[in-house]
């Protein structure tokens, strides 16, 4: 009888050992890393980079797959160790670079270390055909007081409207770009306010701005953004994407912008020329919609006449605090044309800025004749881009987004808590509450090809 009974225990207890060895839980500590980004800055249909601050811990790694698994690592399929890390302003920053990845596909992922497993994070790739998408174009954000709220107002508002990325033509901190603290501050908030709801991290394609001055390489060091003829001072770059629908070039307007850079431009335009749509997007503007800020004509000689020749479709520019769009424009030299642009709808580039993410806005008090609207507030341009269906050709629509108005005194207006938020499946929904600059002909967007 005792015999009997000690062998049932013993089997229970086997048993029991086997059970509980064969079944994980998730582990309840988390990974030793914050400031979680992600980075365009190769193929985006097949490529993308996470970046992220290492506080402690050893041995990162990313754990993915096209499953989600939420946080039991343990069941990701791919994974990948830092290729690259780099200690700069106080952080150590993580990149893993994820290759060959499929287009157009949703991706799900955690960061393990010995500490323990971040939440689980989602991206979707890239789509290597012509497909309809958004995506966001703004700059400019300070590292204080009402320009700080501002910028993280428009940070919130890039979660609500889940762009496929967002393209930021410069000025990220207060500054020369060097503070350790208000880096770690704009990292730290695009991390945690532009991350959707559900875990969507939307990638970043940085340009640099004169805020970065104090170090050329900046955007090397924090978003491993691409440098040209192996000099990180030289960060120029470009990125397509939908098979010959959309070709971004991310230029640098601080740098020498004849030479070396308005070579590649026209070579990069060249090796691109027959995509449906070329943007190119740099910091400074040819000539600033606000009047206390110098014109750039030494950049609109290099660089206006290839956009016009290769037939650049849309050009976004920051720095000015204020919001602009023109109408399509070429350079012209004739008594006809203003500031060497004439208005050309047909053939003509659309250009739009001025950066107003969260600095301070400036007065729009520098209208041209060729002026489509310009205003003042902080926003951005939201942009849809279609591509050519049945009889229809591609189009592009962009919505110049209020997420603010600043008052003086440091009083702001901020719009985005009563936004809705869109999800995956409504994409191109106008959103209840958004807040949209009244453009002429009682619309709130303009298209390209101009209408
Ligand atoms: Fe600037």
């Amino acid at each position: 009888m005792i015999r009997n009974k000690s062998i049932i225990f013993l089997s229970i207890a086997v048993l029991a050992i086997i059970y509980f060895t064969s079944c994980r839980s998730i582990t309840e500590n988390f990974a030793s890393s914050d400031k979680y980004r992600l980075v365009w800055n190769d193929d985006p249909t097949s490529t993308i980079t996470v970046a992220w601050n290492q506080i402690g811990g050893k041995n990162p790694i990313v754990l993915y797959d096209t499953e989600d698994f939420g946080r039991k690592d343990w069941k990701y399929k791919l994974q990948q160790k830092p290729q690259h890390t780099k200690e700069k302003y106080g952080m150590f920053t993580n990149f893993v670079k994820l290759t060959n990845l499929e287009a157009d596909k949703k991706y799900y992922f955690v960061i393990k270390d010995s500490e323990g497993v971040s939440e689980r994070y989602w991206f979707k790739t890239a789509p290597n055909n012509p497909k309809a998408f958004t995506f966001i174009v703004g700059g400019d954000t300070k590292s204080r007081g009402a320009s700080l709220e501002a910028g993280r107002a428009s940070n919130r508002l890039v979660a609500k409207l889940r762009p496929l990325f967002v393209l930021f033509p410069g000025d990220y901190t207060s500054g020369n770009g060097t503070s350790s603290e208000d880096w770690q501050l704009w990292l730290n908030d695009w991390s945690v306010l532009t991350t959707t709801a559900d875990g969507r991290l939307i990638p970043i394609i940085p340009i640099h701005g004169n805020h970065e001055n104090g170090d050329l390489g900046n955007l090397a060091y924090l978003f491993n953004a691409p440098y040209q003829a192996n000099d990180t001072t030289g960060i120029y770059y470009s990125l397509s994407l939908g098979n010959d629908f959309l070709h971004i070039i991310a230029l640098n307007s601080e740098i020498e912008q004849g030479g070396l850079q308005r070579e590649w431009l026209k070579n990069d335009l060249k090796n691109h020329k027959d995509f449906t749509f070329k943007i190119a997007a740099y910091h400074k503007p040819f000539w600033p919609h606000t009047a206390r800020k110098a014109e750039n004509s030494y950049q609109y000689k290099q660089w206006s006449d290839l956009f016009y020749q290769y037939r650049l479709s849309l050009s976004f520019d920051a720095d000015s605090h204020m919001s602009k769009i023109t109408y399509p424009l070429r350079p012209d030299s004739t008594e006809n044309s203003f500031m060497g642009f004439i208005r050309d709808d047909k053939n003509g580039t659309i250009f739009l800025g001025e950066g107003s993410w969260g600095a301070r806005p400036r007065p729009n008090n520098d209208d041209k004749p060729w002026t489509y609207k310009s205003g003042s507030y902080n926003g951005f341009k939201w942009v849809h881009i279609f591509p050519k269906q049945d009889d229809k050709q591609a189009y592009i629509k962009i919505y110049p987004v209020i997420s603010v108005e600043q008052y003086t005194n440091d009083s702001i207006i901020l719009y985005d808590s009563i936004v809705e938020s869109l999800t995956e499946d409504n994409l191109f929904k106008i959103p209840k509450n958004l807040k949209i600059q009244h453009l002429p002909n009682n619309r709130n967007f303009v298209t390209y090809p101009f209408k």
